[in-house]
């Protein structure tokens, strides 16, 4: 059963009743608006619109940050940081949408978005990491996730060109990837197909009448106003001006590089292959057209886009480590992003403070593994008025006015620990 929400002023009713896939006539008010044109934004309006909603989508760039820059890994377990495992739950549901998701996805744009299920090694640098990798194994058993402690030798003969003295590798087959950017641009064509309209425009403004959003005001002057907005633009979405304090929880950047490496010859990797080099981490994320992705730097630098040499030296320096094979790869790009990251660094999905507005932000290091479940909730709250269970811990309500935890004054780290999930949850 879906868990009705209603936090204080924010109830929300159905943006409209579900029925005719009727496109809305060219200028017609749509149900709803999107602000945010990348996967997470994208997702939701064509689920939205799956569910016979009207949509527009408002983005001058579309696909230009965070969805551009990831390196597209669906790793519920592997990207699981300490505190942080109250999202392991909602990662595994997400991860277990993607194969549906993917279908229908690829039907309704005509084309492949890279989904290959190769689960994921991460390696162990030192005797010391592999001490951690046992635990990180055993707690995954506790909850009835498939994990595999693979010793020194079980991995060069897995990975043979990884290097000769890692001390061995927890396996993690389920934890896979995607082409981040084909799955960007399906679902752009997936939109369009469905009728979704698609404005390459700035929202300067939030449209507010009395206590409610109705609207955003465009960089151009135009008015867009819908009977619900949802906001999705990611490390950027509290730049637009005019909501008042507390609705929107802080969403910091914090900054992450990709390399994109191509390879001649047969592959260096046929699963992504990860570990902490020296106390760095760095993944390599093999795609089906001979390319790595090296990923990724983290840094709290505010807005700066700037590729920093520094971490493209060290990203290479890791990922050499790691399988000596990459000194020889042609480096193809360094791209840079910013992750949109909440006060818990769990995402926010659902109900504002102010009626007519949704959040779908604060993703994280997960924003393409949570883009199903996330598109699916934020569908069903509009087409029902009612957020599904899975995501009903992620809801703006969990913070009060000032953006603090709002559960007695908790920590999220003191928090996540209490709700280490249960076997039950991660079902
Ligand atoms: N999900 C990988 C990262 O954020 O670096």
């Amino acid at each position: 059963m879906p868990a009705a929400i209603m936090p204080p002023g924010a109830a929300v009713a159905p943006a409209r009743a579900a029925g005719a896939r009727d496109r809305g006539a060219p200028g017609s008010r749509p149900d709803v608006i999107v602000a945010g044109a990348g996967v997470i934004g994208l997702g939701v309006a064509w689920r939205a619109r799956l569910r016979g909603l009207t949509v527009t989508v408002v983005d001058p760039a579309p696909g230009s940050g965070a969805s551009w820059t990831a390196a597209g890994m669906l790793a519920p377990l592997s990207e699981l940081r300490y505190g942080e495992q109250p999202l392991l739950a909602l990662n595994m549901a997400s991860a277990q949408r993607y194969p549906t998701f993917v279908a229908e996805l690829e039907r309704s744009s005509g084309t492949e978005v890279g989904y290959l299920r190769c689960g994921t090694l991460v390696a162990a640098w030192d005797s010391a990491d592999m001490a951690g990798l046992r635990d990180i194994h055993g707690f995954a058993r506790s909850l009835g996730l498939r994990t595999e402690l693979l010793t020194r030798r079980e991995l060069r003969a897995r990975v043979p060109a990884s290097a000769s003295g890692l001390a061995g590798a927890l396996s993690a087959p389920d934890d896979h990837q995607i082409d981040n950017r084909l799955l960007h641009g399906a679902l752009l064509r997936a939109c369009v197909a469905e009728g979704v309209t698609l404005l390459p425009a700035a929202a300067r403004r939030w449209l507010l009448r009395g206590d409610r959003v109705v609207g955003l005001g465009l960089a151009d002057g135009t008015e867009l106003t819908a009977p619900v907005v949802v906001l999705a633009c990611g490390a950027w979405s509290g730049q637009i001006d005019g909501l008042p304090p507390g609705v929107l929880p802080a969403v910091r950047p914090v900054k992450g590089q990709t390399l994109r490496l191509r390879t001649v010859g047969p592959p260096l990797l046929t699963c992504v292959l990860r570990g902490t080099v020296r106390g760095h981490p760095v993944y390599l994320v093999p795609r089906a057209d001979g390319r790595i992705v090296v990923g990724a730097s983290s840094e709290e630098a505010g807005f700066d886009l700037r590729p920093r040499a520094g971490a493209v030296y060290e990203l290479l320096r890791d990922a050499q480590a790691l399988v000596p094979g990459v000194g020889e790869a042609e480096l193809e790009e360094v791209s840079t992003g910013l992750r949109p990251a909440s006060p818990d660094n769990a995402p926010l999905i659902g109900p504002s403070r102010i009626p007519g507005l949704l959040l779908a932000v604060g993703h994280y290091r997960n924003g393409v593994l949570l883009t199903p479940v996330t598109a699916d909730a934020i569908a069903g709250l509009l087409a029902d008025g009612a957020l599904p269970d899975e995501a009903a811990a992620f809801t703006p309500a969990r913070f009060d006015h000032a953006g603090n935890r709002a559960t007695e004054g908790r920590v999220a780290d003191d928090q996540a620990v209490e709700n280490r999930p249960t076997r039950e949850d991660v079902r």
